[in-house]
């Protein structure tokens, strides 16, 4: 018999169809149900995109208010949350609190057992709506502070802030932090939407998988790049040191974080357009250590395409802003996963839609069978 075609890291294969996104190879674009990136993230907030995301279209006025309102009303933790979470080890990664986070939100929801629509639908808006919580919870607690309530008056990047720091930055600083949050949330058949699918696709439920899809996205191969691009760049600390580090570092066969991606070979369409945003954060800080980190930036990826001509993919300039938000460098995967959340969930619900579970073959290559010791 001939051996079998084997797909390592399923690479080039197409195991289903998606009506959410897509990566259109041949403009180098990515379009969320039709609509291009670059265009959403320039015009409509992260509420409209997640909307969107979930429901097929752009909400008009009074969709986009009563999605507002629900999301608001949804933000605060209980009581008991807010402990669990306060009894974590604060040595363990804000992404092992998230996880934790929504499996306890699974534990406690009275509709755990429901999987219809509509039952996904309201616990995908409460994930929403409760992850940044968590997340500003843990930046805050980090740095040895309480947590901070959210208040409903603000749009969720301007809460999120809020939450954080206690204040809300100009509108600018805002505006760039929610297109980084439109940028990251949905990507098709990534590792981490993949993993979601896959457990969906046994007819677990909503938590579970989004609990398995929280620890897919929390290695540095996929969402975890953003925190290691922002320790490489401390690494190397100065312009003039970029090239060597590289030279040796690609010598040592490291990945170089925030580079490369499975899909697109000829750079990330989501680049210019966070690159852009990245810029003007640095053009408003005007700070000298500021200007270094920017110019060991652009110097690092100027050399990466001179040695390798791989391109940045979304987390190169994602982390640096993060940083220049003045995020804590564990939040920066965290941040990811209040955007992914609903490409996430849109991505179960399609997936139940027309479920069929997902359970590939492998090619055996170990030990002949054998007889145990003593079996007759
Ligand atoms: N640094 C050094 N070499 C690289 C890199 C990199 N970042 N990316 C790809 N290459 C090389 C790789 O070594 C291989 O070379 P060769 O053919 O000589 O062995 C060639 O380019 C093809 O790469 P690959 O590993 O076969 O590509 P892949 O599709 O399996 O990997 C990737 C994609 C994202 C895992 C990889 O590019 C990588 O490890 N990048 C660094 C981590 C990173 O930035 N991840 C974020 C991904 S995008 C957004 C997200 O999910 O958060």
């Amino acid at each position: 018999a001939t051996a079998p075609e084997i797909h390592r890291g399923l690479a080039g294969v197409v195991v289903d169809t998606t009506e959410i996104s897509t990566v259109i190879q041949e403009t180098n674009s990515l379009t969320y149900r039709g609509y291009p990136v670059q265009d959403l993230a320039a015009r409509r907030s992260f509420e409209e995109v997640a909307h969107l995301l979930w429901f097929g279209e752009l909400p008009d006025e009074g969709q986009l208010r009563d999605f507002q309102a629900r999301e608001r009303a949804l933000r605060p933790l209980d009581r008991t949350t807010l402990e669990l979470l306060a009894r974590l080890p604060e040595t363990c990664h804000p992404m092992d609190v998230l996880r934790t986070a929504v499996s306890f939100f699974g534990a406690e929801d009275p509709t755990e057992d429901d999987g219809s629509p509509a039952a996904n639908r309201a616990k995908s808006l409460t994930l929403l709506a409760k992850l940044p919580t968590v997340v500003a919870a843990e930046q805050r607690r980090r740095r040895g502070l309480a947590p901070i309530p959210p208040d409903p008056g603000l749009g969720y990047a301007e809460n999120f802030f809020h939450m954080c720091f206690g204040n809300v930055p100009d509108p600018d600083v805002v505006r760039c932090f929610e297109i980084s949050l439109t940028l990251y949330a949905e990507h098709s058949f990534n590792a981490s939407t993949f993993t979601a699918r896959v457990v969906t696709s046994t007819l677990s439920d909503l938590y579970s998988a989004v609990t398995a899809a929280v620890g897919a996205l929390k290695g540095p191969l996929h969402g975890g790049a953003n925190e290691a691009v922002m320790h490489m760049l401390l690494e190397i600390g100065d312009p003039r040191r970029a090239e060597a580090w590289l030279d040796e570092a690609l010598a040592a066969k490291r990945k170089i974080m925030g580079f490369g991606h499975r899909v697109y070979k000829h750079g990330d369409s989501r680049v210019p357009i966070m690159q852009d945003a990245l810029d003007r954060l640095v053009a408003r800080a005007a700070d000298p250590e500021v200007t270094r980190l920017a110019t060991l930036h652009a110097a690092l990826r100027h050399a990466m395409a001179n040695r390798k001509g791989i391109h940045p993919n979304l987390d190169y300039p994602a982390g640096l802003a993060y940083h220049l938000m003045g995020f804590d460098i564990p939040v920066f995967t965290p941040i990811f996963v209040m955007s992914r959340i609903t490409g996430w969930t849109a991505h179960i619900t399609e997936q139940l839609a027309h479920n069929a579970l997902i359970r590939p073959l492998a090619s055996y290559d170990g030990r002949d069978q054998r007889a145990v010791p003593g079996a007759a």
